[in-house]
């Protein structure tokens, strides 16, 4: 099948060129972000291929499915950047990667609480210009703190198990109880009780309506004074503005971000040479008790090879039946 591949990086041609010598379809390499203006590029081509970071709302859906694209492939687990419904009216299948590494996304979570906790970015500065003090380097033990799970699918369960290792205190919150959480000595509580007792909250929720800005100002409020709160899930689970009214008030003692509410257009970017945009952005840089890393969580070799072998055979299923296993919406033959 052709294959229109959007935002294409050149860190991730070569997993799909190994995987497409078996596969043997025609991919062509995009390097624009898809978005209204760049989706007649797709003309002809009957599938698209897009990240977190492409735009899927109705009127790019409107062009795509005019051009003669009938499937899109999201080389991503998130489908929150695509307008379903609009898909469903278009005659449109989306499928995706539903999981490719579980251990990339749970173990940066991790990262996250070691650097922050241990403030191993202001040491490594520190050293380097031979600065050997202590001072405002204090940090506490995992051992024994309590760290509450907000969702416990696949990356959930990861990162509880890997924070069971250290000897943590695991509390969740899921509408759906997974049992190998429950076997680690997980114990599932109220969403507000998870936040009054955890030193460390964690997102691995997806973002759905209930979902966005379940960490809000509200929610900060119900955090033990001075807790950690990590987010390798999606930006708009946490209130941006919320968090930094938290950060300035020293209720949040920790910010972790592997995602922001307003990363499109900035994230996967170098933008070293220009002034930065975004203020909200720019204040929470400004913290020395913020991390900020550009979504690169799922940025392993294992995960690249495991998407790439996805997202090719969800493109050869979808040829050979017109259906797929791992669609989001739609499932129609192939025109
Ligand atoms: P999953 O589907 O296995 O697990 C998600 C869990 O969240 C499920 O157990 C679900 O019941 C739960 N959930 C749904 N609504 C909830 C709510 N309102 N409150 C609490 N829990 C809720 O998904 P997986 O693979 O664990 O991924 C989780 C999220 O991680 C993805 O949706 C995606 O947004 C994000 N992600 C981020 C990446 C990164 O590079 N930063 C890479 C991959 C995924």
């Amino acid at each position: 099948m052709r294959i229109a591949f959007f935002n294409a990086k050149p860190y991730e041609r070569p997993f799909f060129d190994r995987e497409n010598a078996g596969a043997g379809h025609e991919i062509q390499y995009l390097e624009p972000r898809l978005t209204e203006e760049t989706a007649p590029l797709a003309d002809g081509i009957s599938s698209v291929c897009a990240f977190v970071n492409d735009s899927l709302a109705a009127p790019v859906l409107d062009i795509l499915a005019a051009g003669g694209t009938k499937l899109i492939a999201l080389r991503s687990a998130g489908f929150n950047n695509v307008d379903l419904a609009a898909a469903d009216r278009l005659g449109l299948t989306v499928v995706r990667v539903p999981a490719y590494s579980p251990y990339a996304v749970a173990e940066h979570a991790v990262g996250l609480i070691l650097t922050l906790n241990r403030k191993i970015h202001r040491a490594h500065n520190r050293v380097r210009e031979n600065n050997f003090a202590l001072d405002g380097l204090l940090g506490f033990d995992l051992h024994g703190r309590t760290v509450g799970v907000v969702g416990t699918g696949k990356i959930g369960e990861v990162f509880a198990r890997i924070m069971h290792g250290f000897g943590c205190r695991l509390l969740g919150f899921d509408p759906f109880e997974n049992p190998e959480c429950l076997a680690l000595g997980l114990r599932y509580v109220a969403f507000e009780e998870l936040l009054a007792e955890s030193d460390v909250v964690s997102l691995h929720c997806p973002l759905t309506p209930e979902t966005r800005h379940l960490i809000d100002d509200a929610a900060i409020a119900r955090m033990k004074p001075g807790a950690m709160l990590i987010n390798t899930s999606r930006g708009a689970v946490i209130d941006t503005q919320a968090s930094i009214r938290g950060l300035k008030s020293g209720r949040l003692g920790y910010l972790g971000l592997d995602v922001y509410e307003e990363e499109e257009g900035v994230f996967f970017r170098d933008l070293s040479s220009q002034v930065i945009q975004d203020d909200q952005l720019a204040r929470l840089m400004t913290f020395p008790n913020v991390i900020i890393t550009g979504h690169q969580a799922f940025f392993t070799e294992e995960a690249l090879t495991n998407i790439a072998a996805t997202t090719l055979a969800n493109v050869s299923e979808f040829e050979r039946t017109g259906e797929c296993a791992n669609a989001v919406s739609g499932a129609r033959v192939v025109g």
